[in-house]
């Protein structure tokens, strides 16, 4: 049955956002993030109808690969790796349009090779094509080629005309505020800020834009998200995996890096954030940088707004695993945190007073991510809480992944001839409604850089502002070693300490 048969909401949805003629240059095509994520979201845009006529694919990384071997690696990765089965229509006519390049990323020659290898494609096509450059290799290379792409002319491509040069670039987008600012002033030097895209997969996934929808077009939400009605904001992103074979690049990062930093900072201003003047991408990061300037610098120290830990050894779905301290490739005596929580106070008129708890870590009790709004409870006794009243704050969740979807707690009358209450659930799920087969966030991501909108990307001076916050921790937490350190048990929602960073507000964690 045909997906709008079964799901008369997708009825209407436009599916024509036109991207100019464009090749998408990929850094480090070998890489594992190109074959598990671009190359399935390249191929389901195919599928979609969504690539430009002509759409050129080249991949770019140190190891000599032949055209043909690329194509294959290609193909393999979205018979593994893509939501949707590998259609011969469509990989075919990608694929005829899909080369390699071999080259150093810090070597000028290269780079005057990729130019001469796109003005060639250029050339046969008869027009010129926009270059949208996709860096997918890890961080120590991002400088030299960024630039190189200045150095060979390809970043300056068209400058100012309607088609011109754009880059994608990867997490992690620094790893303080020093780094972030030198990044920045790199790609400074070479792009202007419009031809610029810092990725940040979870603004691609599909519930984080429908948040942005439900809280804006529902007039029910707005005089009601404040500090007169809401007690305290939640927001948890957890991991149920361990770092796995990963140890040697999480040792140099940590859960605040990973995690805090970019994709629950995001969460936040999305929630947080005052009504953008428009959609447009600007209006949107405009919002979301005020918001971010006006969280408080964070208390430092044992009874300060922040609590780290390491997961010890635990149960995970019935399966002994190990501490991460026993993980393949950690350090013994590590102080790299596997768990973070924080307590922000945002100091402006909405939101005085409000607590917004951030948490994050691997190894717990089950892979969620969750926005949660406490609301303040009701005023007076009519309902006072004791055997026959079972009462809850009203709780709006806003479920990022996975059973995608909304809902909200409300008490309710028990059917019966005496007064009882409890606390009852409204749902929402995007499957149930939509069906499941939504695009994956890279699927959007890509053909929002393709047609030229930054909404869902995050500009230089947020990566700032986020760093500018957790700088002075990361280097407290530096400075304190292994001192504060807690420990939670794998497959627990997290540390006493946690649990102590609420307390002082007489606030719990929820149990998403
Ligand atoms: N994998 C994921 O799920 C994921 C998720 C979110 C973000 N990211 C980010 O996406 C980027 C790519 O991730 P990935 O997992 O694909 O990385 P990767 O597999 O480690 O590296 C990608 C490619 O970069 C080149 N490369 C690797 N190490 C290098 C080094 N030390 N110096 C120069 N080139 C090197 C290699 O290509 P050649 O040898 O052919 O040049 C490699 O195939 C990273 O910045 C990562 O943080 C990844």
């Amino acid at each position: 049955m045909a997906e709008t048969q079964r799901h008369p909401f997708l009825h209407g949805l436009s599916k024509h956002r036109g991207a100019p003629p464009t090749v998408v240059v990929i850094f480090g095509a070998s890489g594992d993030l190109t074959a598990r994520k671009l190359i399935p979201a390249v191929y389901n845009l195919g599928v979609d109808g969504l690539l430009p006529a002509d759409f050129f694919l080249v991949g770019y990384g140190r190891k000599a690969i032949p055209d043909e071997e690329f194509r294959t690696l290609a193909a393999d990765a979205i018979k593994e790796f893509s939501r949707r089965e590998l259609s011969h229509d469509v990989w075919d006519r990608i694929a005829a349009h899909t080369s390699y390049v071999a080259g150093g990323y810090d070597e000028k020659a290269a780079f005057d090779r990729l130019a001469a290898h796109i003005a060639d494609l250029e050339k046969k096509l008869g027009r010129e094509v926009q270059t949208l450059f996709y860096i997918s290799t890890p961080p120590s290379v991002f400088a030299p080629i960024l630039q190189n792409l200045g150095a060979s002319g390809l970043a300056g491509k068209y400058l100012g005309q309607a088609h011109h040069a754009k880059v994608i670039i990867e997490k992690p987008f620094g790893k303080d505020l020093a780094s972030a600012v030198a990044l920045n002033a790199t790609i400074r030097s070479v792009f202007a800020e419009h031809q610029v895209y810092r990725i940040d997969h979870y603004l691609g996934k599909e519930t984080v834009q429908g948040l942005l929808v439900q809280r804006f077009s529902n007039a029910i939400f707005e005089p009601l998200w404040n500090r007169n009605f809401i007690d305290s904001v939640q927001i948890t992103v957890a991991e149920e995996v361990g770092v796995g074979t990963r140890g040697g690049y999480y040792e140099q990062s940590g859960c605040l890096r990973d995690m805090i930093q970019n994709h629950t900072m995001q969460l936040l201003a999305l929630t947080a954030m005052e009504p953008p003047v428009s959609l447009d991408a600007e209006s949107i990061r405009d919002e979301k940088v005020k918001l971010l300037r006006a969280i408080q610098p964070l208390a430092l120290g044992p009874d300060g707004d922040a609590a780290r830990a390491q997961y010890a050894a635990g149960m995970i779905d019935g399966k002994a695993v190990p501490g991460y301290l026993q993980e393949e490739g950690i350090a013994k005596e590590s102080a790299t945190e596997t768990y973070a929580a924080l307590r922000l106070s945002i100091n402006n008129w909405r939101w005085q007073g409000v607590p917004f708890y951030l948490r994050s870590g691997k190894r717990m009790a089950r892979r969620v991510s969750e926005i949660a709004i406490n609301f303040k409870r009701p005023p007076g006794a009519l309902f006072a809480e004791g055997d026959r009243f079972n009462l809850a704050t009203n709780t709006l969740s806003f479920q990022i992944q996975p059973d995608e979807g909304l809902s909200m707690i409300l008490n309710t009358k028990v059917p019966g001839l005496e007064t009882r209450t409890q606390p009852v659930k409204m749902n929402f799920r995007y499957a149930t409604t939509f069906g499941s087969n939504t695009p994956e966030a890279y699927e959007r991501l890509v053909l929002d850089a393709m047609v030229g909108d930054g909404t869902l990307f995050i500009r230089g001076d947020e990566t700032e502002a986020s760093w500018k916050l957790y700088t002075p921790l990361l280097e407290a937490w530096a400075k304190a070693g292994r001192d504060g350190m807690d420990t939670y048990p794998a497959g627990s929602w997290g540390p006493p300490s946690s649990d102590a960073l609420l307390a002082k507000n007489n606030h719990v964690w929820r149990q998403p």
